[in-house]
Formats: C-alpha cells, structure tokens, sequence
C-alpha cells in the first residue's frame, strides 16, 4: 500500500474583461504583431477594479468542490499560491476558507511567483502523505494586473489575471509504481543568485506599497529555457521514463516560445502540450490550473493519463510534478 495524493476535480474563474493587443496599443507603443510574434499572447483577463485575488480564489474554489461534487465539510486544508494577494495579512486562503465556511484547518498562501502552483502541488502532497490532511484546496490565484506599470511596454504586455484551483484527496490504493494514480514525483529548486532579474520595485518592509513587476526579459528567457529543458530531463531520468509515457504536458504558461522549447526538448508534439497562453497571457501561480482546468473539462486530459507539470517563475524558482489522473 502506497499513499498518494490524487487530484480529483478542478475549477477555474477568469474574469469578464478581455483586454487584447490592439488594446494595449493605445496603452504602450507596441504591437500586436510584436506581442504574437515574441510571447504568443493574443489577449489577457483583467480583473474589474473592486475584484480581488480572493473573490477570483474562492469562485475557482467553488467550481472545484462543484465538479468533484464535495462540500465545503470534506476539506481540511487550503493552500493559495499566490504573490498578489488582498493584504499582506492575513493570507488569501483564510479568505476562502471564510467564504466557503471551511472548518478550522491548516490554511495558507504559498508564494513562489510563477513556480507557485507546481510547488504548492508538492506541499499539499506532503501534507496528504503525512496524514494531515485528507483533503486540499489548493488554488492558484492572481491579480498581476495590480502591480504592473503600465507605462513599461516590456512587462505589461505579458501578464493577465485569472484563477484555477484543484481538491487533492488521499487514495491508499497505490502499489509505489507509476502506473498509480495520484502525485508520483516532484522536484523544486530556487536559485537566490538570480533575484535580480524579475522582482517587484517594492514591498512592505522596503516601500510600504506592493512596487511594480521589473524584469530583464532575455535573462529570464535564457534561464527558462535551459532551466525547463533541464528539469524535465531530470524527471525522466530519475524515474527512468521515456517521453512517450507522457500523454500531456502542463507547462507554465508565460511565453509559448519556452513552451515549444520545452516540448522539443521531451520530444513531445504540440498536440500533447496544453496552451492557454494565447488566451490568457501569463497569470503566474494561475496559468497551470487554469490550463488543467480547461484541458480536464473538454477531455483532453482523462483518467489514467500521465500528465508532467513545469514551470519557473521569479527567485528564481522553478520546478516539475509527474501525476497520474
Ligand atoms: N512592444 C514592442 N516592442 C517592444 C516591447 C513591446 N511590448 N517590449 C520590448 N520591445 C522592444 C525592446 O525595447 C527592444 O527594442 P530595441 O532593440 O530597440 O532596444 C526590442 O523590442 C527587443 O527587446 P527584447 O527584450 O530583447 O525582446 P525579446 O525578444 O527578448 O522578447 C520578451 C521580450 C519579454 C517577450 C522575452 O524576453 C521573454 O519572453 N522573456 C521571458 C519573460 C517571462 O517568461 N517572464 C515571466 C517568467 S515567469
């Protein structure tokens, strides 16, 4: 008998405004050719003014419980990864586990930026295979729309809004192999040398306000694409799989030049890779559930399927999550 953490059902919430490049363009002097042609990106969500990283937390939350058909009694933990949440305290998750009237329970925001959903994966795995928890809300939620300038053509144009969120449940029914269902193997690294090419100008024990995302663009596309290739390399040789196991892969969704780079890489074709970015633009710890969502609700993605999660976001962090559904 092995214990697993299974991912049983998943929702997602994006919001009402779609704001796409031809937008932007009375924005920032930019393009929707430069914009298609450098990231992929044809248009993004962005949250009304009065609508918080919470209230998009808490409709993922709910369309989650729906459609595994739980009620807020079967949960006993809530992890939000986040680095855009309502206040600096308390944390995002004890905003949904207020709204959804969630039993006392361990409840917590995770931040690792665009790595946050991947690791947050691995924590609430840990937290079901150490029998804390039975079973976890864990979303992915994001207002990035808040700290952008939007004067600075190089970041606004990449980032959207939007929230995705899964019940992870325990099953003992595994035998240890990878043909289980359930989390099968996670790796996480952070490299602390590389902070200063994505960062927010501020926070609250510098500037006393949330500061606006900087990134120098080719540094981190640079580090995306060896770091991907690399870990996902990793994954398979640790587990001693080929890529052809692989039925789907959900990759951070911040630029589809480093997804294709990644799926070459694995040797898997693009009609094995979930690609939300054009729609979505790059909602940080949000994009992979929300991908997963979308993949999950129109079939792609079925019981049984095999499915490697990656992703790096600022830190720099970054990592991957094989999972059998
Ligand atoms: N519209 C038009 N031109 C723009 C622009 C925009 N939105 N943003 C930048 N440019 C210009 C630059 O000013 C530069 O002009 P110059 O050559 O006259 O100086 C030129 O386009 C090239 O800029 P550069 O930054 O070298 O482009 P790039 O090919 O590296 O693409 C990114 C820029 C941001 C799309 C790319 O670097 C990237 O995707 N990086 C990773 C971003 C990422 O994934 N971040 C999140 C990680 S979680």
């Amino acid at each position: 008998m092995t214990v697993r953490s299974i991912i049983r059902s998943c929702g997602a919430y994006l919001p009402d405004r779609i704001m796409t490049n031809r937008d932007l363009e009375d924005v920032v002097d930019t393009s929707d050719e430069w914009i298609v042609q450098r990231t992929g990106i044809r248009e993004r969500r962005i949250a009304a003014e009065n609508e918080t990283t919470a209230d998009m937390a808490i409709a993922a939350a709910k369309a989650a419980l729906a459609h595994g058909r739980f009620t807020a009694a079967d949960i006993d933990g809530i992890i939000v990864c986040t680095s855009t949440p309502n206040h600096t305290f308390p944390a995002v998750a004890v905003d949904v586990q207020a709204a959804l009237d969630i039993r006392p329970c361990p409840a917590f925001d995770l931040q690792a930026v665009c790595s946050g959903f991947v690791y947050g994966l691995n924590v609430a795995d840990m937290f079901i295979r150490s029998g804390q928890c039975r079973r976890l809300l864990l979303i992915g939620a994001e207002k990035f729309s808040s700290i952008l300038d939007w004067t600075d053509r190089t970041t606004c144009v990449l980032f959207g809004d939007g929230a995705g969120a899964v019940v992870l449940e325990v099953d003992e029914s595994g035998d240890g192999s990878l043909n289980d269902r359930g989390i099968l193997f996670s790796r996480l690294y952070a490299d602390g040398r590389q902070k200063n090419i994505l960062y927010t100008s501020g926070g609250p024990a510098t500037t006393q306000d949330s500061g606006y995302v900087v990134m120098e663009g080719r540094e981190v596309f640079r580090h995306a694409v060896s770091n991907m290739s690399q870990i996902v390399t990793e994954v398979l040789e640790v587990n001693k799989l080929s890529a052809d196991r692989i039925d789907w892969l959900v990759p951070h969704q911040a630029n589809v030049r480093i997804i294709e780079g990644t799926a070459k890489k694995l040797g898997l074709g693009m009609d094995r890779v979930i690609v939300t970015v054009d729609r979505h633009g790059n909602t940080s710890a949000a994009s992979i559930p929300l991908a997963l969502n979308e993949a999950v609700q129109d079939g792609r993605i079925k019981p049984g399927n095999l499915v490697l999660f990656e992703a790096l976001g600022a830190g720099l962090t970054w990592g991957a999550v094989l999972a059998r559904f």
